[in-house]
């Protein structure tokens, strides 16, 4: 099969969705799209080298919101039946609310109206599923609370992004999930995978569910759910 793999910045299911990606592309050809944000949140949760390493060739392209510009031509392939099947996972509120009004305006919302034009099926994961609240995985964060503020923070200096202010927080557009500085830091004052709580918001919820009366579209709880069809 040939499948175009779309992933946006979610936290929220992104190594099950790039570990899906993974299982896919040793049996498909797989053409990757990452929205701007996926681009950068993949590094913060140290995953964007392992997308990048799926990638190369004819159809197994890394497409991105900066190599595609403003008008997004690899989509048009999905308009002309070159794939059988696009895949988005994790779909942010934000690229969710986009589809179901109508608006194509990143690389990825741009794909799906593109299958749409083309009949293509598209599976989608929305992070924002049922009512109420979930647990999800945070970037490495520095952990106040444990911070002894050392004269010279050795996680700061070990890190080749400069992505640690020293004593307060860890600039994400700056990190690429290394983890060299949870590794480094004497007070283990750095975590990584910490799990919170959030609340999904209505207004989420029902785009969700908008999402799902669009003809080609079939929505899945995870990532795993679109493994079985295979
Ligand atoms: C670390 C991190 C995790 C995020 N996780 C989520 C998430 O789980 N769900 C979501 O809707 N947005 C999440 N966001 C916010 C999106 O990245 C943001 O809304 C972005 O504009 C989405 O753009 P896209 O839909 O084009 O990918 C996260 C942002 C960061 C920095």
């Amino acid at each position: 099969m040939r499948i175009a793999f779309a992933i946006t910045g979610a936290g929220h299911l992104l190594r099950e969705s790039v570990h899906l990606a993974e299982k896919l592309a040793g049996e498909h050809e797989l053409t990757i799209l990452l929205s701007g944000a996926a681009e950068e949140v993949l590094k913060m949760y140290g995953l964007y080298e392992r997308v990048e390493r799926l990638t190369g060739g004819k159809y197994r392209e890394l497409a991105t919101d900066t190599n595609q510009k403003f008008s997004y031509p690899i989509t048009g392939r999905l308009s002309i039946g070159k794939y059988d099947l696009l895949i988005v996972t994790p779909a942010t509120a934000n690229t969710v609310s986009k589809i179901v009004y109508g608006i194509a305006d990143t690389l990825v919302t741009n794909a799906v109206a593109q299958a749409g034009k083309g009949a293509v099926p598209v599976y989608m994961v929305p992070v924002d599923i049922h009512p109420g609240p979930i647990d999800t995985v945070l970037p490495s964060k520095l952990e106040l609370s444990k911070c002894e503020g050392c004269d010279d923070c050795v996680a700061a200096l070990v890190c080749e992004q400069g992505a640690i202010v020293a004593h307060e927080e860890i600039d994400l557009s700056k990190c690429i999930g290394c983890g060299l500085c949870r590794n480094s830091c004497p007070n283990d004052a750095i975590s990584e995978g910490k799990v919170i709580t959030i609340y999904m918001r209505d207004i989420d919820i029902e785009n969700t569910r908008k999402l799902s009366s669009i003809d080609n579209i079939q929505i899945f709880e995870k990532p795993d759910d679109i493994s079985d069809r295979f």
